[in-house]
């Protein structure tokens, strides 16, 4: 029996939880004034810096003694020796009884790390060597398409982790990409993805990489056919086309062949790296396409550093943990249950959507791994823009709505584009919302700017709304590595508190399957009963009625 299988003392009925609850009723009213008021080194004191990250979580409504009341929560629910396990190769995602080794994508050529009794590392530097050599001859021009030209187009076809990763990398990395190439995503099954993806396209130059752990996904391989398609249509025919225009990013090599890609061409990754948790894997092809080897080398030295730091540092000063037991204290002791995460550097617009897969995939479950119903509240919900945009909507609800929402702002010392004056107003902005959220505005200081009596209610910001500030020096390669590794961390730390598998999602499983059987009964020709609830069942006569 693994450790993560042996039965867990009820969460809520640990002491050190109690503690916390106490702890909650002593300082949850307390104002965020009040509490920078009482220590004037708050603000240095509540941070943290490692690997160049600068955490301020001084903004959050605790005192030191929080961190100590969750730390002895993290120690009771063993988090140290669960750290210990995942790194190890232990079989932690329990219900899939398979290893969880995003970490040994990212480790370095000399380390070892045991599945199943074999060092897995000779294998993820293979298939890393393998990418390489590939993105060196398609960067260099010298991967030719069938009619013998160099590929210039490259477009991912993948969904939910094939995608959403690819994806936010590239924008995040654009900086640093080969702006020869031209990059493009596909993944909805609705035909307008690959339609609008590929308009402007030349087949005789694109080369797709279809992205799929399983190879059964059924958005992907719809997709994947349409592409198959349009390309063999586009260069002659020739099924041999296939071999110099398409590539496989997958566990499944029977799948793969089956596809007509030949395994050759297949960037291999394996069972014990979740889907949301693989954008370093070979499902990176895109991005080290984009970037290059040495550029991925370093976003891979990146997760390194802070996958390091996770393991080794004291849970107090550890940032990934830090970050994911103040999520523990909102979300049970004040039942937040939403997160914003503000990043205010453009080239990480799509960082928010990004981290919804990764945190609600992972932690949206309602059983501990002992499959017991849970008695408190589990995952957040993340969602986000970058700034300042998302000031001029939805900040107002952050600022002035009745909801709490904590705060993770992402700023950089540089930017990447320095042009006059954006970095600063940028960067008073980020500050000046976290200052607004926490301290606000009183009816006294609104009143004293001369305002109208009855106006004053409409103008006063509460403030003690929560935030914590992450900075970094500049936007690279290694920083979005280390981003990720952050909160993907983070999710564990909160699934090991909250004993639920951060590692399986067999909460998308339902839908797929009633979408196959809903798939047949939606052609005019299908002539037996229908036989699902009466609004489904109206709603497929609408469907047919309207096509
Ligand atoms: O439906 C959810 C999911 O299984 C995700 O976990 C995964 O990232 C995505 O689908 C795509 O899966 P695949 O890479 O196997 O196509």
């Amino acid at each position: 029996m693994t450790l993560s299988k042996q039965a867990q003392p009820s969460l809520t009925s640990r002491p050190q939880w109690q503690a916390l609850a106490e702890h909650y009723q002593a300082i949850g009213g307390k104002h965020l004034r009040e509490l920078f008021a009482a220590d004037p080194q708050r603000g240095q004191q509540l941070t943290l810096e490692a690997e160049g990250l600068y955490l301020d979580y001084s903004k959050n409504r605790i005192t030191a003694q929080t961190i100590d009341l969750l730390v002895d929560l993290a120690n009771a629910c063993q988090l140290p020796d669960r750290i210990d396990a995942m790194f190890a190769g232990e079989k932690i995602n329990i219900t899939e009884d398979r290893a969880v080794l995003h970490t040994a994508l990212r480790a370095p050529r000399d380390a070892n790390v045991q599945v199943d009794g074999a060092n897995v590392i000779p294998d993820v530097h293979a298939v890393l060597d393998k990418m390489s050599s590939f993105c060196t001859r398609v960067r260099s021009g010298k991967w030719l398409g069938q009619t013998g030209k160099p590929i210039r187009n490259i477009v991912n076809i993948g969904i939910g982790g094939s995608d959403l990763g690819p994806v936010m990398a590239y924008e995040a990395l654009r900086h640093f990409s080969d702006r020869n190439l031209t990059m493009r995503f596909v993944s909805n099954v609705d035909a307008t993805d690959f339609v609008e993806a590929t308009a402007d396209l030349d087949p005789e130059v694109t080369l797709f990489i279809v992205a799929s752990k399983t190879f059964t996904t059924m958005e992907t391989m719809t997709n994947a056919d349409t592409a198959r398609q349009w390309l063999l249509s586009g260069v002659g025919g020739e099924r041999a086309a296939i071999a110099k225009h398409f590539v496989a990013l997958s566990t499944n090599a029977e799948k793969v062949t089956e596809f007509g890609i030949d395994t050759q061409n297949m960037f291999e990754f394996w069972d014990w790296v979740g889907g949301r948790y693989s954008m370093e894997s070979a499902i990176g092809l895109s991005t080290m396409l984009a970037i290059g080897p040495e550029a991925f080398q370093d976003m891979l030295a990146g997760f390194h550093s802070i996958d390091e730091h996770f393991r080794s540092a004291p849970l107090a000063q550890n940032l990934p943990c830090l970050m994911g037991l103040l999520s523990i204290w909102y979300a049970n002791f004040f039942d937040v249950e939403t997160v914003a995460v503000l990043p205010y550097d453009q080239y990480l617009k799509r960082f928010p959507a990004y981290l919804q897969q990764l945190t609600m995939e992972s932690n949206g479950k309602y059983v501990t791994v002992e499959g017991n119903q849970v008695d408190y509240a589990t995952g957040m919900i993340y969602w986000g823009e970058p700034g300042t945009n998302g000031q001029h909507s939805f900040y107002q609800l952050i600022h002035q709505g009745t909801r709490l929402i904590p705060c993770d702002f992402i700023a950089f010392g540089r930017s990447l584009n320095p042009l006059g004056e954006h970095q600063d107003i940028l960067i008073a902005n980020v500050l000046a919302q976290s200052e607004a959220l926490a301290f606000g505005k009183t009816a006294e200081e609104v009143a004293a700017d001369g305002t109208p009596a009855w106006l004053v209610p409409h103008r006063v910001f509460q403030g003690n709304r929560p935030s914590n500030t992450l900075l970094a020096q500049q936007m690279s390669p290694h920083v979005l590595g280390q981003l990720v590794a952050l909160y993907e961390h983070s999710v564990f730390v909160q699934s090991v508190i909250w004993n639920i598998d951060a590692f399986d999602q067999w909460g998308v499983e339902l839908g797929k399957v009633l979408a196959k059987r809903i798939i047949p009964e939606l052609s005019s020709t299908h002539t037996a009963k229908l036989q699902h609830d009466s609004s489904t069942n109206e709603l497929i006569r609408r469907y047919r009625a309207l096509k």
